[in-house]
């Protein structure tokens, strides 16, 4: 049986939205594997927190803060990486928001903010980063459950997780001659700050509700889950993972 990771030692990785919840932990394991992680999210002084842990262990950070909705910061921050630490192995596209609301009570504001973060800002940091992962990297989007099941209240949410699925698995076809390997993180339900967000209170109650109601997942479990995918030998390319706590119907 061969061992089933390879040696990340000294790899340089992006993690978006890393100042909380999974994107932290996905930072942080990253980096107990020895790589570089820049950290990006719009909150410097969490990313500044993180970083300080992760330079006391085996990796190393750099703080780079943020907002994946300007075009310009996505291309500065995958500039800066590659300049700061010499290059780019991975890239995990975690930034994401959860507005939950009906349709007929939504806020147009919304869907577009929730657009513009976990669709359109994944799409523009995706195309940055990939001459740098041509001949052999790693492209980690964290979608959702959302992004292959519907709920109400979760439409526009959905529609941007289904444009996240659909757009990995086309760029997953235009590159994998190129050697870059796409994985789509499709996580339930994980304790986080992502529901302290819906602006709609019955729907946030109901929500914390359902959480609470089952052995919910923590950020670490999804980020063992992205750390299988990246750690894989290069010829094995994991492209999606679902990964829901057990008892969530
Ligand atoms: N929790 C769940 O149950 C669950 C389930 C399925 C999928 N997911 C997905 O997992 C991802 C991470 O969410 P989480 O659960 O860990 O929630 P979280 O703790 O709220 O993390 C969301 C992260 O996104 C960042 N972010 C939000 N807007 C941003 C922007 N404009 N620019 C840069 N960063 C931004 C936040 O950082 P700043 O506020 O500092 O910018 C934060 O670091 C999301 O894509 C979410 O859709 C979560």
């Amino acid at each position: 049986m061969r061992s089933l990771t390879r040696d990340m030692d000294g790899e340089v990785a992006i993690v978006t939205g890393a100042s909380s919840g999974i994107g932290a932990a996905t930072a942080r394991a990253l980096a107990d594997e020895g790589m570089a992680v820049a950290l990006a999210a719009r909150r410097a002084d969490r990313l500044e927190s993180l970083a300080a842990d992760i330079d006391d262990g085996p990796g190393e950070a750099l703080v780079v803060p943020t907002d994946v909705t300007d075009r310009d910061a996505v291309d500065d921050l995958v500039a800066e990486t590659v300049e700061a630490f010499g290059g780019l192995d991975t890239l995990v596209n975690n930034a994401g928001v959860m507005l939950l609301q009906r349709v007929a009570d939504a806020d147009p504001d919304d869907w577009r903010t929730m657009v513009e973060v976990n669709l359109l800002g994944l799409m523009h940091a995706s195309k940055a980063a990939l001459p740098h992962l041509r001949g052999g990297g790693d492209l980690v989007q964290v979608s959702s459950v959302a992004g292959r099941t519907t709920s109400q209240t979760a439409a526009g949410y959905n529609a941007t997780k289904w444009g996240v699925n659909g757009f990995t698995d086309a760029l997953r076809k235009e590159e994998t001659e190129n050697g870059v390997r796409t994985t789509i993180v499709e996580p339930g339900a994980v304790d986080t700050e992502l529901q302290d967000h819906i602006p709609d209170e019955e729907v946030r109650e109901r929500l914390e509700g359902w959480v609470e109601s089952m052995d919910a997942l923590q950020p670490d479990d999804i980020a063992a889950a992205v750390l299988y995918a990246v750690g894989q030998p290069r010829h094995v390319s994991v492209n999606e993972l679902m990964v829901r706590p057990t008892d969530q119907r």
